[in-house]
């Protein structure tokens, strides 16, 4: 559907993609991941054919689009601060693209209500003007303003950053329905883990330019290609020298010269007395510093044989539980392991 071929942009002397190649397939939900300044606004903008490439091509249904014009492209856009018309109202917002493609008025008013209809938007909100809707409201309105005109791709650059974080929670259950719902393919844009992890089929994630790893949600998080990708997504815990020594008496084989981590999840507490060998679990002594209730879970933090260690327990845990010396369970199926150069270590 859409390819990225050895795709190169440079701006000056500096280059902000230097290959990037990637597949994205008909009817996805496609997210590029990563810090501030990674290059995931110049890949999309790259798609979309507002920057053109140095090097390399874009492809569109297996057509070489590199150098056609935006508008050419098949792709409808929204940004982050939605670009509305604040002196129009709802649904002339809605029907400018068609206005200026100059369609027969009927057409225009028709595509103009189901458009509002695919975002949820009511008959009495297009006859709003934008500065009477929510956040959320007028980010719908962008979606319809993009959606009114057809395209075969929906491109979203961070569209959810400019609000507050319960309204985003929201949201992006919204868009994921809107999105499987018109069955759009959809490329987005956003530094947010966990909104990525929670509304995307596939995800790259991108650092410096480069895509470090494609995959679904399950696949990034649980078996991570690249320590950027492993210490990017969620929480994650690097395992110290002495923590390292004591797993490998007890029969693990981590190397000293790789790094090893354990997601706060993957970590069990028990009471130190508790003498349970819970089968193959390999096991650390550390001591609880502090916790953290937060209803659903609780996140302790440990103290183990120097170094702290973040723990995540669901259900119940003691009260006071703050300077107790617990025993940590872990298994080596749970350890990610990478190389000096950041490469995952396969078990
Ligand atoms: N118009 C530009 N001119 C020069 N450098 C730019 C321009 N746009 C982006 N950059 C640089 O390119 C890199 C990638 O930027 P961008 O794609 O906007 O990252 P992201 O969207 O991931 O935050 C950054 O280092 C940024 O400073
Ligand atoms: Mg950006």
């Amino acid at each position: 559907m859409i390819k990225f071929d050895h795709i190169k942009v440079v701006y000056g002397d500096f280059v902000a993609i230097p290959d990037f190649n990637l597949d994205v397939h008909e009817g996805e939900f496609f997210t590029f991941l990563g810090p501030s300044g990674c290059g995931k606004s110049t890949a999309l903008r790259t798609l979309a054919g507002f920057i053109t490439p140095s090097s390399g091509t874009v492809a569109i249904d297996g057509k070489n689009v590199t150098h056609a014009h935006p508008s050419k492209r098949g792709i409808g856009m929204v940004f982050q601060n939605y670009a509305l018309f604040p002196s129009m109202n709802v649904r002339d917002n809605i029907e400018f693209g068609l206005k200026m493609a100059k369609l027969p008025k009927g057409e225009i008013s028709e595509r103009a209500t189901r458009a509002a209809r695919q975002v949820s938007l009511t008959d009495e909100q297009l006859g709003k003007q934008i500065s009477e809707l929510s956040g959320g409201q007028q980010q719908r309105v962008a979606i319809a303003r993009a959606l009114v005109m057809e395209p075969s791709i929906l491109l979203l650059d961070e569209p959810l950053s400019n609000l507050d974080a319960r309204l985003r929670k929201q949201l992006r259950i919204q868009l994921k329905d809107i999105q499987s719902e018109v069955g759009i393919t959809t490329v987005y844009v956003t530094h947010d883990q966990e909104e990525a992890l929670s509304m995307s089929d596939r995800i790259a994630v991108l650092d410096e330019g480069r895509i470090e790893q494609v995959g679904t949600p399950r696949e990034l998080y649980e078996e991570s290609a690249t320590e950027f990708v492993c210490t990017f997504l969620g929480q994650v815990n690097g395992l110290s020298e002495a923590q390292i020594a004591e797993l490998n008496n007890q029969g693990a084989h981590l190397s000293p010269s790789h790094t090893h981590y354990i997601r706060p999840e993957r970590l069990t507490i028990q009471p130190a007395e508790a003498q349970s060998s819970a089968g193959s679990a390999l096991r650390l002594p550390a001591t609880v510093v502090s916790e953290s209730y937060l209803g659903d879970h609780s996140v302790l933090e440990v103290n183990a044989l120097g170094a702290p260690l973040r723990v995540n327990v669901s259900g119940p845990i003691p009260q006071n539980i703050a300077g107790r010396e617990v025993t940590l369970l872990l298994e080596d199926s749970s350890i990610n392991s990478f190389d000096a150069d950041g490469r995952r270590v396969a078990k």
